[in-house]
């Protein structure tokens, strides 16, 4: 293990007496979406003792012992001789695991944010909110003029399904609850929740699907989850069936969703994630009438929430206490 370096920690010119002496950890910040000054402040006012380094500018490779970070680089991390822990600055751990040259000896967490969560449960209860109250066809009609009342279910009377059970998956569904609406969740893991038994495993999928007039994915992207969404699975839906795709774009192959689209299989879906980021111009979805397009915003990563919470994981390694969300790199998350 590379050791610390000590160093006195300048006090810029104030009583030199009162200069803290302390141990420098270098920290490797590196996002393709987040901006460095949004996070650098954050970082450095609660740990003073963190040097935060922006990529490009490494310095010396073998000083950085901790990388937060978003889509590296595939070999960034490798290139890190004496890296401790990789911090992911999302809830998804699949742009980091996508890295072929990925050091397997170095652990990996990633970023569980009440503040994120409670965003996602806003994003989605917005969402399914909208189609169970018929808003797109709503939409259509105030484009063509038309005033007529269409038939409307009460919440109780829909039935949601979301797949995933995890933080977001679980959060999201009390809150749906809370509105009214028949929620059912889908896992790997058996499990109970709120004293209702979820749907587990690929052996329950199909029965989860079958329930469902409105579908929630909030499932991290492995190998097994890519491409959950496609012809097949949708084709088990109810018809005229609605869609949330919250997770990741690699879910969803999009153009099944748009085939079922077209035969009204599906009524209409809600897309925050793409397999192209951003969604390139001309994309069908653009201007499909039964597709409502965000730009990857359900759930942001939020520095003033999120700095206490990765630095939360960099002062439990330190003190070799046990790590908060630490992923399974043989489960995918
Ligand atoms: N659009 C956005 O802005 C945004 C923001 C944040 C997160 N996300 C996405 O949301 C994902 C979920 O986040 P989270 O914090 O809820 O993750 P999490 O707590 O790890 O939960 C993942 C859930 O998925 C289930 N799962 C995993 N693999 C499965 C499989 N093969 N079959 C069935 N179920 C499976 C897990 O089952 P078990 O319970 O049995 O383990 C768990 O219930 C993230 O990975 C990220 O990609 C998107």
């Amino acid at each position: 293990m590379w050791p610390h370096r000590v160093i006195v920690l300048m006090n810029q010119g104030k009583n030199p007496t009162a200069c803290p002496e302390g141990v420098l950890m270098a920290l490797l910040f590196r996002s393709s979406v987040d901006s460095e000054a949004r996070w650098k402040p954050q970082l450095t006012r609660l740990m003073p003792e963190l040097e935060v380094r922006i990529w490009p500018e490494v310095g010396d490779p073998a000083e950085i012992d901790y990388a937060l970070v978003w889509r590296p680089e595939p070999g960034l991390l490798a290139s890190l001789p004496n890296l401790k822990l990789i911090l992911s600055l999302g809830a998804g751990v699949d742009h980091i695991l996508c890295d072929p040259e990925l050091p397997a000896n170095v652990p990996l967490v990633r970023l569980v944010d009440p503040y994120m969560t409670d965003a996602m449960s806003e994003y989605v209860a917005l969402q399914v909110l909208r189609l169970h109250r018929q808003d797109l066809d709503y939409r259509a009609q105030q484009d063509a003029g038309i005033w007529r009342e269409l038939d409307q279910k009460n919440a109780a009377e829909r039935r949601v399904g979301i797949l995933g059970a995890g933080a977001l998956g679980q959060d999201a569904g009390r809150k749906l609850a809370a509105l009214g609406f028949d929620v059912a969740l889908w896992g790997r893991s058996p499990k109970t929740i709120n004293g209702k038994a979820c749907h587990a495993g690929a052996a329950e999928l199909p029965a989860l699907l079958g329930r469902s007039e409105i579908l929630v994915c909030l499932l991290p992207l492995t190998d097994r989850t890519q491409a959950i969404l496609n012809a097949g699975t949708l084709a088990l839906l109810p018809r005229g069936a609605a869609l949330v795709n919250a997770a990741r774009g690699g879910h969803l192959v999009e153009e099944d969703l748009l085939a079922a689209l077209a035969s009204g299989q599906l009524s209409g879906a809600v897309l925050d994630v793409f397999r192209d980021e951003p969604l390139p111009a001309g994309h069908p979805f653009w201007r499909h009438p039964r597709v409502v397009v965000t730009p990857h915003v359900a759930a942001a990563t939020h520095p003033p929430t999120a700095a206490p919470i990765i630095l939360d994981n960099i002062r439990r390694f330190e003190a070799g206490r046990p790590l908060l969300n630490r992923v399974d790199p043989a489960q995918g998350y």
